[in-house]
């Protein structure tokens, strides 16, 4: 049978939940914060909504997200540009079930493969170059002979982000040829401001840009996710298949407060900006790496030197931290380990028991 140990992070209940261990969790990638304050204060209207059935077209909600991105990211997205999803990844599992002829630029997000394959979806595999970059020409030649291809801004588990300059040429000829051009922007959050790709959605519409809600507003239990494009046809084709009400009133309300909460989003970033630095530096001291990984994003890539990391795995499960073993990941072996990064005091007892072994 598949080994599903490491399939994904954040299973903390197998080795935690489930055998009464309080685990702490450096294999989900998501914000320490928690949850916005305004969101906290709002436990009444969440009981209020859910007694009736959310708007099956779901107009606030997009609003709320149409408002977010004019204000974060200065684009102007209609609620026809937009679908809705239980997470991204039912946005992610529907777009890809359209593309035949699939390259997927590995290592990245194990699920890419798994949603394609059920879709009897022919596969190309892009490598990333040796230091886990995009290889822009690589991709341009590649798409030649696909029907579309997907990659992660940033990317998981490697945490690089797209060139925009450099990915021009790929987007334009994806234009032109008419192929799809799917971006998982589900942590693009935690990335420096400018890093997505949705300012070019009015001028390319083979661009799909997928994000979560679950990851920088700390909700991964909410399961909401969207996708954005100019292609107003290829979301009428997605819909189709989608089940009517399937975002709940919790996670409606969840967003709406959360994207309104300014003062979360403002101290979020000051915390990846802090913690980002910090990580680095402490890891490069650690010999048991052979290799840390450049990041633009909220989790760290690291190469171990003599050890394995199931070894590691085992060792610091024993003192209650669990981490994400990259040996499922294309491309990767079970000398890869990705870290999440955590609140300072958290990240300082990752760093201990790592000096300590
Ligand atoms: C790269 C990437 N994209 C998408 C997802 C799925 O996000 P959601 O929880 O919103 O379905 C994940 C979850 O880990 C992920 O790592």
């Amino acid at each position: 049978m598949k080994d599903e140990r490491w399939k994904h992070g954040g299973d903390i209940y197998t080795n935690g939940v489930f055998k009464g261990k309080d685990l702490v969790d450096f294999s989900s990638n998501i914000n320490p914060l928690g949850v916005s304050d305004l969101l906290k204060d709002s436990i009444e209207e969440l009981f209020n909504e859910v007694v009736r059935y959310p708007d099956y077209q779901y107009r606030e909600l997009k609003a709320s997200i149409s408002e977010y991105l004019l204000r974060y990211e200065n684009v102007n997205v209609s609620s026809e540009e937009m679908i809705l999803g239980n997470g991204a990844s039912e946005i992610l599992d529907l777009s890809l079930s359209k593309i035949r002829k699939l390259g997927i630029v590995v290592p990245s997000f194990v699920e890419y493969e798994d949603f394609a394959l059920k879709y009897n979806a022919e596969i190309e595999y892009i490598n990333l170059t040796g230091d886990f970059q995009y290889d822009y020409s690589e991709i341009l030649s590649s798409l030649n002979k696909l029907d579309g291809i997907i990659l992660g801004n940033p990317n998981n588990p490697t945490g690089n982000i797209i060139d925009k300059e450099k990915f021009k040429d790929i987007l334009d000829f994806a234009e032109k040829e008419n192929k799809k051009i799917i971006v998982d922007e589900a942590f693009v959050e935690f990335s420096r401001e400018g890093s997505s790709l949705v300012d070019k959605i009015a001028s390319y519409k083979c661009l799909v840009i997928i994000r979560a809600f679950t990851k920088f507003f700390g909700m991964p239990g909410a399961r909401l996710g969207y996708g954005i494009t100019s292609d107003k046809q290829f979301i009428e084709e997605l819909k189709k298949y989608q089940l009517p009400w399937n975002i709940n009133s919790f996670a409606e309300i969840a967003l709406e407060k959360s994207y309104k909460d300014e003062n979360y989003i403002s101290k979020s970033r000051e915390w990846i900006a802090n913690e980002i630095g910090y990580m680095k530096n402490e890891f490069a001291k650690l010999s048991i790496f052979k290799k840390v990984y450049d990041t633009n994003c909220n989790f760290i890539l690291c190469k171990l030197d003599t050890m394995k990391t199931s070894e590691l795995y085992e060792i610091l499960l024993n003192k209650g931290i669990l981490i994400r073993n990259c040996s499922n990941f294309k491309k990767l072996d079970d000398t890869y380990v990705r870290f999440a990064i955590k609140s300072r005091n958290l990240n300082k007892l990752l760093i201990d028991n790592l000096k300590n072994l």
